[in-house]
């Protein structure tokens, strides 16, 4: 039975403290952590967790704690993650590693140097069965060679008043640049943002085009203010046809000469299933070391944040700019691979 921390009981961190307590089994619900006393005891009484503390780095230390989930906001991922590996503990860290390129790589300084892999970080889309589909499309030949890849990801609305485009493409792009890595398997090269004009003050969409170093064109459209619901798109196009994600609704009902389905407030329900199955393999890489074969890793949060840096200067530039990254550490070839 592996113990498990949850460090940050908010919104993800009572998710995932949910998923340990309904479909994890061989984990337990060790600790659950937040810099709120109170917060860490509602989540960790509603899910049965063994005790409650508030003290994020004594909590990876404790003898009775055998890894780790960190759900605690940004700036705190990247000391905690190494205090993870300082501990000889495996953690399953929230996106982003971080949000800046230099502390990703001090965190891939500390995993080499410990040795062995520590750290997985939560970029669920991989375990996204739509995703994992057009993975395996492209690994099998189905569609020809790689062209294009559209994706549309759009919100309610802003969490908070001061959203800015620069923080729709650090906050909620990554997502979606580390599976469009995933899925063709190759690096992007350069990105251009642009921004069409809202009529009133919120943030207005952000269009980004990337090019990859195999010569594929991705756009990525980041709506935060869309309105009508929580809706994630993408399109992979192939030389020998195209693969669409369905939108994911279990019923649609009709009325009145008209036929409807519904959207999802927030992510939460449209990727629950992700979040299962990337907490099942972690669960099994805390058991056996053996790093998942879909999973993402500290490079692939360094590549999420360099890309991201450059896709907010090419917003503030209005041009385009080279994406720049340090060679792929050896420590972190071949574990890519796809889904059964
Ligand atoms: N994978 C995904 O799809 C996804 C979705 C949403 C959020 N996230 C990530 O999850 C993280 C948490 O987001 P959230 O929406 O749950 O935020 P939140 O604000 O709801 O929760 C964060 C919690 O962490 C606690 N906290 C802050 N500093 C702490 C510390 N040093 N030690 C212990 N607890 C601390 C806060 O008290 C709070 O309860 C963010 O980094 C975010 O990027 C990932």
């Amino acid at each position: 039975m592996i113990r498990l921390a949850i460090i940050g009981a908010g919104l993800m961190g009572e998710d995932h403290a949910k998923i340990v307590a309904e479909d994890l089994p061989g984990a337990t619900l060790q600790v659950v952590c937040d810099m709120s006393g109170e917060r860490a005891a509602m989540v960790a009484e509603r899910y049965g967790a063994e005790s409650v503390a508030t003290d994020a780095e004594a909590t990876i230390r404790r003898d009775d704690v055998d890894a780790v989930v960190i759900a605690s906001p940004d700036f705190t991922h990247a000391p905690l993650t190494m205090a993870c590996i300082a501990a000889g503990k495996r953690v399953l860290c929230e996106k982003p590693l971080s949000q800046s390129p230099a502390e990703c790589e001090a965190v891939m300084k500390a995993e080499q140097a410990a040795g062995a892999r520590f750290v997985m970080l939560g970029f669920m889309r991989r375990y996204d069965q739509s995703y994992v589909e057009m993975r395996r499309a492209l690994v099998e030949g189905k569609i020809g060679r790689p062209l294009m890849m559209h994706n549309f990801h759009r919100n309610v609305e802003t969490p908070a008043t001061d959203f800015t485009g620069a923080m729709a493409i650090t906050n909620s792009a990554p997502h979606e640049f580390d599976v469009v890595r995933h899925v063709l398997g190759t690096e992007f090269i350069s990105v251009t943002a642009h921004q069409p004009r809202r009529s009133d003050d919120r943030v207005a969409p952000v269009v980004m085009v990337l090019e990859t170093g195999d010569g594929q064109l991705v756009t990525i459209e980041i709506n935060n203010n869309a309105d009508y619901g929580y809706d994630v798109r993408a399109e992979l196009v192939g030389e020998a046809g195209s693969i669409a994600m369905n939108n994911v609704a279990y019923t649609r009902t009709d009325m009145k000469l008209a036929a409807s389905t519904s959207y999802d407030a927030d992510w939460r329900g449209r990727y629950h299933e992700a979040y299962v199955r990337q907490n099942r393999d972690f669960l099994r890489f805390a058991e056996t070391g053996h790093f998942p074969e879909i999973a993402s890793d500290s490079w692939d949060g360094y590549c999420a944040t360099v890309v991201a840096e450059a896709g907010a200067a090419a917003l503030s530039a209005g041009r385009k700019q080279p994406v720049t990254m340090m060679d792929k550490p050896e420590f972190y070839q071949g574990h890519k691979g796809v889904a059964a």
